[in-house]
């Protein structure tokens, strides 16, 4: 039997060297929360709860992750308080008496984002029912870090922190990762024993080890090489080097399924402004060039081609599509669908609600925005199609709009079947033009048309033979 899981996460620090006015856990690594991230693995390990201990910033980190969280829990979340922050071992006191009293805790940082959830499966496993373990790597410069001293046999003795570290003890470069797993019950009762007689005058949970070892409780060193699992951010750089390293990660994930990435240091999966969770998934064959950002759940067909540098959000692309560079799609709550075989850009714009059939083609500098285009239908230059419905092999002019606000209210636009607008159009809706129509470039519609009928509304040309233009007067 496996012993019930609860997690223990500090986030009470500052993160001043961050210079932000947010909480540092508060920050975002691929468009999320790093202490979501951090809970995100409570989710993956069926913790029973999770309790945040909160300081700095505690109002602002609880409303932001108490209304993410709602969604996707499956595990108890609490929030505990310290104030003053006295240390890591003060912090974890706080934590105690909100949990269930049985079972083993894993103490983890907000600000740990990267650690993979069967790298906490496997530190669980080395503690079992009744044992302490200590997550540990073991690093070329250790230097700030907590050392794990062993005996000469290799057992664990304790972790001595940088500031009271000998000479001998800071040559030691195992060191101890921030994270460990512990039984409950012994936890609270090391707890209530710590002091703060040490060179910083914190109550260190790191401590906890020596007493361990002293009441007989075995403690395990689990030891990583992956430094970046339990590397934290302090910085600025530091938040840049993780999602760097977070991005090659989901990048080289995509690729072992078969995906194409021209670069995979140049592609970028984010959560979307909303918080709708990144999600890519893509077909067989796929291309994508660099520096494309998506955002949100994107689904790619089978074959499809994504150019280079474009941001695509919560949108559908079926197989066979090319987006050119440069696009922007983002579908929002509505979602966008490009159809089989379009073509769409280079700098097209696709907004929410853009419904788009097989073999649609959209060019450059076209805006659709809650509009569904038929299969075969086309806008290729410079276009706005907004609040409409094209039919089949529809033909939209350059510079042809709909004028679908009145200044109060949005109407529709329907164009029907094998519909020809010329160039520099505008189509003042509500209005419809009957199947086959042609309107004539520079008409300004208002009134809908019958079936196979040319329109054309605009001013009527003249022409005067012979014209001779002004000349200058000769200067006297
Ligand atoms: C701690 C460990 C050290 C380990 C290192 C790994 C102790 C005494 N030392 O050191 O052995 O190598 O992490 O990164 O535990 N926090 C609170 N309340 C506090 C103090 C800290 O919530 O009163 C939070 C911080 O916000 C942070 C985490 O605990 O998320 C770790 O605190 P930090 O000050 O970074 O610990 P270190 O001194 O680096
Ligand atoms: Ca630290």
């Amino acid at each position: 039997m496996t012993a019930q899981l609860d997690l223990i996460i500090m986030a009470a620090g500052k993160g001043t060297r961050m210079k932000s006015r947010y909480p540092k856990v508060l920050q975002k690594l691929a468009g999320r929360a790093l202490l979501q991230h951090v809970l995100d693995q409570a989710a993956q390990l069926q913790a029973r709860s999770a309790v945040v201990v909160t300081g700095h910033g505690a109002a602002q980190v609880e409303a932001a992750i108490a209304g993410a969280q709602s969604a996707t829990a499956g595990f108890d979340l609490k929030f505990v308080r310290q104030e003053p922050q006295l240390g890591t071992g003060h912090a974890v006191q706080q934590a105690v008496p909100a949990l269930a009293g049985d079972g083993v805790a894993i103490v983890l940082s907000g600000d740990v984002p990267l650690t993979q959830a069967d790298t906490l499966q496997g530190l669980l496993d080395a503690a079992g029912q009744d044992k302490m373990a200590l997550l540990t790597v073991t690093m070329d410069d250790p230097t700030g870090y907590g050392r794990i001293v062993r005996n000469a046999a290799g057992t664990v003795q304790r972790i001595v922190e940088q500031k009271d570290a000998s000479e001998a003890e800071r040559a030691i470069t195992e060191i101890y990762s921030g994270i460990m797993a512990v039984p409950v019950k012994h936890l609270t009762q090391w707890l209530s024993r710590l002091n703060n007689d040490n060179a910083q005058g914190e109550y260190y949970l790191t401590d906890i080890v020596a007493m361990a070892v002293a009441d007989g409780v075995p403690v395990v060193g689990h030891r990583i090489s992956d430094v970046l699992q339990v590397a934290g951010v302090n910085s600025p750089l530091q938040l840049a080097e993780l999602e760097r390293a977070h991005q090659l990660r989901v990048a080289k994930a995509l690729m072992e399924q078969g995906v194409r990435l021209a670069d995979p240091a140049r592609l970028d999966l984010r959560d979307d402004v909303r918080g709708a969770k990144a999600d890519l998934r893509c077909g067989q064959d796929v291309d994508i060039d660099v520096g494309c950002i998506f955002t949100g759940k994107v689904e790619i067909g089978d074959g499809a081609q994504i150019g280079a540098y474009c941001h695509i959000s919560n949108a559908r692309i079926a197989a066979g599509a090319v987006i050119h560079p440069f696009t922007h799609i983002d579908g929002e709550q509505a979602g966008a669908s490009v159809g089989e075989g379009a073509l769409i850009g280079p700098f097209a714009r696709l907004r929410p609600g853009a419904q788009l059939g097989r073999e649609v083609h959209i060019g450059n500098f076209v805006e659709v925005k809650n509009s569904t285009l038929a299969d075969g239908a086309k806008a290729n230059h410079l276009a706005y199609l907004g609040d409409a419905t094209v039919g089949e092999r529809v033909n939209y002019g350059a510079g042809s709009i709909t004028a679908n606000y009145d200044g109060a209210n949005k109407h529709r636009t329907v164009i029907e079947a094998d519909v020809h607008i010329g160039s520099n159009c505008v189509l003042v809706a509500p209005v419809t033009i009957g199947a086959g129509g042609t309107v004539g470039g520079g008409s300004t519609i208002t009134k809908s048309t019958e079936p196979g009928a040319l329109s054309v509304a605009r001013g009527k040309q003249i022409s005067i033979s012979n014209w001779t233009r002004p000349a200058k007067q000769p200067k006297a």
